[in-house]
């Protein structure tokens, strides 16, 4: 991380010295960063000239000292809090009285670094992402002491070097890997549910949701020994709270030692020559040719259309007002958005014995996919005529065991979740909320922006059907998205 991150300082222009503990590695990371330019220059992303001058900007060092005259330190060092510590201890006697100080740490308290400095003002989180150059996002990291001035002047400086800056206040996990840990906890619920194999789930979110990677391969491409310690650090500096309960599903794997593609295994398979496995597709079913839609669809009201370009004719009454409420009627079955309780339950409290639910797309009028969940109660000619309806309107099904809010559903609603609760919280405002997880995690949008997209009223339901379903306080609905949900109001007015 610390030659990606100087890397990016050279680019914008500053001087940069390079220092490590272990010798030959600042020059080896001069050497590195003088061959991305390099590699850049050959791109045309930069002119060759850039380059040279950005590669000479970067100065190995060999003892502190030589860095006396720095404005800004950033350490990037081993994450082992008396380290940082002593480090900064040792930068705070060299460098100048307005110096700041700034840790790359992902989940160490910047308010308990910088508590026995002399000037614990001067410290803040400088976040980045890895690979530091390519990822957009920086987070600005408030400890109790931090003076503001400090972190607007890096918020100032992390733009200044064509990053999105947000600012964050101190607490476990900051934003993103606070508000990214229900991607992880509920498809390793759903999982530990056997709902699905994690193809199949990888794909749902990937394909259907539009995230760029399912939870399962980036698990596997993060590690699992760091993920699941980021997810127990988190669990353990919350006091357990069980919203960020680890998953004994992870936990195994790490004691295997199967860290994913490091080690060559994880949830998937990476040695040479094994074969990848795809989500199990529904086999192909025969359709009906006349489809009847009662009510409002809302989101999915992109399915409509699709029907009828496949030739499917569609015939409308009217049914509840309520956005979303709606559905179709296939056949002898009901096909209708989850709202986080399962189908079987619903069947039974609705009157509807086939009932089939459907989970939460991206987009409706262009997913590829869908996955669905019959109640035990459907019969099975019934839903093979919605899976064949489905299908002639060209979706790939999968069909999820009957989990409570399917997958991408209850994983929108939980992220959602955390993210209002943050924004409670005062850890970030709304906007640097979504921007944070739109550029840390590239996820195809903001979870408060999708939330006013689906309505705060109608995901509190989802939690709490949720809450009811699995008698657990982690789908507590956030206050904030309570209130939301009473007013209408939106998030990003
Ligand atoms: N790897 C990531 O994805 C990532 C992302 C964001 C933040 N971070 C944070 O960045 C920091 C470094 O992570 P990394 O993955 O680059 O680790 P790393 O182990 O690859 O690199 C750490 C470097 O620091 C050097 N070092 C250790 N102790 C030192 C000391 N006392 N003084 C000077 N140099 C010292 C090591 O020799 C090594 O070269 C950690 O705080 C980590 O939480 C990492």
């Amino acid at each position: 991380m610390g030659s990606g991150i100087a890397q990016v300082a050279a680019a914008a222009g500053h001087p940069v010295y390079l220092f490590d503990a272990r010798e030959g590695a600042a020059e080896q990371g001069r050497e590195r960063i003088a061959a991305a330019f390099d590699t850049l220059a050959g791109k045309g992303r930069m002119s060759a000239e850039a380059a040279r001058a950005a590669a000479t900007r970067i100065e190995p060092i060999q003892d502190l000292p030589a860095a006396r005259d720095a404005g800004l330190a950033v350490e990037a060092i081993v994450e082992d809090l008396a380290a940082k510590r002593a480090l900064f201890a040792e930068l705070e006697g060299l460098l100048a009285d307005d110096a700041i100080f700034a840790s790359n740490t992902s989940s160490l308290s910047i308010t308990a670094l910088a508590a026995p400095l002399n000037r614990p003002e001067r410290v803040a989180g400088l976040h980045f992402f890895n690979p530091a150059p390519v990822m957009k996002l920086v987070e600005v990291v408030s400890g109790l002491a931090t003076d503001p001035a400090v972190a607007a002047t890096l918020h100032a400086t992390a733009r200044a070097w064509g990053k999105v800056a947000v600012h964050a206040k101190s607490t476990p996990g900051f934003i993103v890997n606070r508000v990214a840990r229900p991607y992880y906890a509920e498809a390793l619920r759903v999982l530990a549910e056997s709902a699905a194999d994690v193809a199949t789930l990888d794909a749902v979110l990937r394909e259907g949701c539009g995230f760029p990677m399912g939870p399962f391969e980036l698990m596997d491409l993060i590690g699992h020994d760091v993920n699941f310690a980021v997810t127990a650090s988190v669990f353990e500096a919350h006091f357990q709270d069980k919203r960020y309960t680890p998953s004994l599903i992870q936990h195994e794997l790490v004691q295997a030692g199967r860290l994913g593609r490091k080690s060559g295994r994880g949830f998937y398979d990476y040695t040479p020559g094994a074969a990848r496995p795809q989500p199990v597709d529904e086999p192909a079913r025969q359709g009906v040719h006349a489809v009847t839609v009662v009510g409002d669809l809302g989101v999915a009201a992109g399915l409509i259309a699709r029907l009828e370009a496949a030739g499917i004719e569609v015939a409308r009454k009217s049914g509840s007002a309520e956005h979303g409420a709606g559905w179709l009627e296939i056949g002898s079955a009901r096909l209708m958005l989850s709202d986080g309780r399962t189908a079987t339950r619903r069947a039974v409290e609705e009157g509807v014995p086939n009932l089939v639910l459907f989970d939460l797309c991206l987009d409706y009028a262009a997913t590829p996919r869908l996955a669905v969940a019959a109640a035990d109660s459907c019969g099975a000619g019934a839903y093979r005529a919605v899976v064949g309806t489905l299908q002639a309107a060209g979706l790939a099904v999968n069909r999820i065991d009957d989990v409570a809010g399917l997958l991408g559903l209850r994983t929108v609603a939980m992220l959602a979740n955390e993210a209002a609760d943050a924004v409670l919280a005062g850890i970030g405002s709304a906007a640097d909320i979504d921007s944070a997880m739109r550029f840390g995690t590239n996820y195809p949008k903001g979870p408060l922006a999708w939330a006013d997209e689906l309505g705060a009223a109608y995901l509190a339901r989802v939690l709490a059907n949720l809450a009811t379903h699995y008698f657990d306080t982690r789908y507590r609905t956030s206050p904030l998205l309570q209130r939301k949900a009473l007013t209408g109001a939106a998030f990003h007015a």
